[in-house]
């Protein structure tokens, strides 16, 4: 059987021994990968590499069977971190990982756009201790009136809230800090987020996503729109820049990585680096399947 025949679609946990195969790591939930996986597939097979899903938490799955491991739609690493980091330094023990250890790990906590504030135009970012919550918004209320909270350790939005007041209502829905506080950036309703896609340091694609009227969040569960948009050379040249700073950091550099921007202030700045499961969005860019294994190669 043809490994990307879409009429028999292999079986994510079969032995892989080709060589240049590679695994796409995904989690429980979507055992089959991220919506359009199959693009991916075939767009490693156009450069002549054998890939498959597998779960990550999966016993049966033999990762050193694999030339190469990629961390794809593990969307529930964010809940079970200690975890995802040891497979993380075990599958890197016995084969290639990507994104490498090293970024994954320094990726984990949000932490890490503090790191990046020196190099390039952040969300202006304070850092609250999880027994330093009424300090933390305190003063951040006292400067920005309205504040964005958000778990040092989080993905698809959970646990992002708006508060204006100590005494908000909606900080009921935070989760465990420590945190990130942030202002609101009002944009994020009106020109909405710039997502750029950079695969081997260079930007490839984009999208525009813009969050409803009632929530923040731009993700389509709350009711955020996400289009694909022409790459503006703007948003391009700062997500690189961003992306190779994450790497400098780090000490490793990303194969891959989404870049969310947001305008604040009259400029672009960063809110998030996305270097561990960013969702490709391959129904509405296509053309990333073949980007993102062509980026895994160089
Ligand atoms: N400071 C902010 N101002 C306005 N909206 C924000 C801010 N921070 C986050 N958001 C909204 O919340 C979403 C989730 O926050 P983000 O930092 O991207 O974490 P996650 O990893 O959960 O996606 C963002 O995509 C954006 O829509
Ligand atoms: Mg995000």
């Amino acid at each position: 059987m043809h490994p990307t025949d879409p009429a028999h679609p292999v079986d994510p946990v079969s032995p892989v021994s080709s060589v240049g195969s590679v695994l796409l790591a995904t989690f429980e939930l979507v055992p089959r990968g991220e919506d359009g996986g199959e693009l991916l597939r075939r767009a490693f097979a156009d450069v002549g590499i054998e890939a498959q899903w597998a779960v990550w938490t999966d016993p049966v799955v033999d990762w050193s069977s694999a030339d190469t491991v990629v961390v794809r739609s593990t969307w529930d690493y964010h809940r079970r971190l200690p975890e995802f980091l040891a497979w993380v330094d075990r599958v890197a023990a016995t084969t290639r990982l990507v994104n490498a250890p090293e970024v994954l790990r320094w990726n984990a906590d949000k932490r890490y756009l503090l790191d990046l504030a020196d190099a390039v135009p952040v969300v202006p970012t304070i850092d609250v201790p999880a027994d330093g919550l009424l300090t933390g918004l305190t003063a951040a209320l006292a400067e920005h009136g309205a504040v964005v909270v958000k778990p040092r350790v989080g993905a698809s939005g959970v646990g992002v809230v708006v508060a204006e007041r100590t005494d908000d209502l909606r900080l009921s829905g935070l989760t465990a800090g420590p945190w990130l506080v942030q202002p609101l950036v009002a944009s994020v309703r009106t020109e909405g987020e710039a997502s750029v896609f950079v695969f081997a340091g260079r930007a490839v694609s984009q999208l525009r996503k813009v969050a409803p009227p009632a929530d923040v969040r731009v993700h389509e569960e709350y009711g955020g729109t996400t289009t694909p948009v022409a790459l503006d050379a703007d948003a391009a040249a700062l997500a690189e820049r961003a992306v190779a700073a994450a790497g400098e950091r780090c000490g490793a550099s990303p194969a891959y990585a989404r870049v969310d921007l947001l305008h604040h202030g009259g400029r672009l700045v960063v809110s998030e680096v996305e270097l561990i499961e960013p969702g490709l969005y391959l129904d509405l860019l296509p053309g990333n399947a073949g980007a993102f294994a062509a980026g895994l190669r160089t």
